[in-house]
């Protein structure tokens, strides 16, 4: 199944979100993602149907508005796409800084759909003023309108009518929880620099992150988290502590391009930690999910029913 993706976004879980998605509780009244981003695992849930609400909330302000913009508005946000990609062809780079400047004059969420198309990596940088500083990628003209137009609608199709979208820091959604929420927290990455990182609009304090993360545990909240991994034997990301009680599931998330240009054979692995009550509901066991050499992440596209299932410790 190919799941729509309007944008890139550099740390987006779309190649992973089919996995990811069978740790959700079975029974998933509403999906709360408190770093969405790209919101890449809660369009894999809609297309599956494994969720009836979801709760999309980023703190950066201008993309919360694009997704809801998403949802809500694809035809007009099509059409002022379109008008703006088809304005770019006399002088391509110069185009997209007029728009840059733009953007950062007005933080108009339209804006940023262009930027975020157009960039390099889809990786939202901003410097030490809040100004989207991100280059052109020189080698793309970014998504063509009428593929974008049918993104738009795809997404819109998943999830309109049942999604509400916040910007708020994450302890502010945590606060709000309903008792059947599951939640999937894929905060900004670590170690970068420091706290904070400069590609995400804030950082998080993983002394913090922890705190919120025992207070979920003492409310029984079924919640995941993406967090740290490894490439090869080497660790990125402070791993989450034993006295959270958590369980983790390691991903093969693909091999280094980076390391096999330098001869090394070395494999990105992700981690996915389960909270005690969703473990405990899953009945999930510490597992490894492995690739196989060259093997794309089909094997991760088989879904699990929609009912009572083990997850199995280890995919085929
Ligand atoms: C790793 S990205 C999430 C990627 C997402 N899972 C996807 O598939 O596209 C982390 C996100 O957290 C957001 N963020 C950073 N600090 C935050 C905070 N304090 N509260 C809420 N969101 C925050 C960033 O703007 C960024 O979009």
């Amino acid at each position: 199944m190919s799941l729509p993706q309007p944008f890139q976004y550099q740390g987006s879980k779309r190649t992973l979100a089919p996995l990811i998605l069978q740790y959700l509780p079975i029974s998933t009244t509403r999906l709360v993602e408190p770093f969405c981003g790209s919101a890449a695992l809660s369009i894999a849930t809609a297309a599956r149907g494994r969720a009836k609400e979801f709760w999309l909330n980023d703190f950066n302000k201008p993309l919360a508005e694009l997704l809801a913009l998403m949802i809500n508005s694809p035809r007009e946000l099509a059409k002022f796409y379109a008008e703006l990609w088809h304005g770019d062809h006399a002088d391509a780079l110069e185009h997209y800084y007029q728009v840059r400047e733009e953007f950062n004059r007005t933080q108009d969420a339209q804006l940023l759909l262009y930027l975020l198309a157009r960039c390099v990596k889809g990786a939202v940088r901003y410097n030490g003023e809040g100004l989207f500083n991100q280059s052109p990628d020189k080698r793309r003209l970014g998504t063509q309108p009428e593929t974008m137009q049918a993104n738009l609608n795809a997404v819109s199709a998943l999830l309109r009518g049942k999604t509400i979208v916040t910007s708020l820091s994450y302890e502010n959604v945590l606060a709000n929880l309903r008792a059947d929420d599951a939640v999937y927290m894929d905060p900004p990455y670590q170690g970068v620099c420091g706290e904070r990182d400069s590609r995400y609009f804030a950082g998080i304090a993983f002394d913090d992150f922890v705190a919120q993360l025992a207070v979920l545990n003492l409310k029984n909240v079924r919640y995941l988290v993406s967090y740290d991994g490894r490439l090869g034997s080497r660790s990125y990301g402070k791993p989450l502590p034993a006295k959270l009680h958590l369980t983790l599931v390691e991903i093969e998330a693909g091999r280094s391009s980076q390391a096999t240009l330098l001869g090394r054979d070395e494999m990105t692995v992700e981690s996915l930690y389960l909270s005690p009550a969703l473990a405990e509901e899953l009945e999930v066991v510490p597992t490894m999910h492995r690739r196989r050499r060259n093997e794309q992440m089909q094997m991760m596209e088989k879904p699990v029913p929609y009912g009572k299932a083990k997850i199995p410790k280890r995919v085929p």
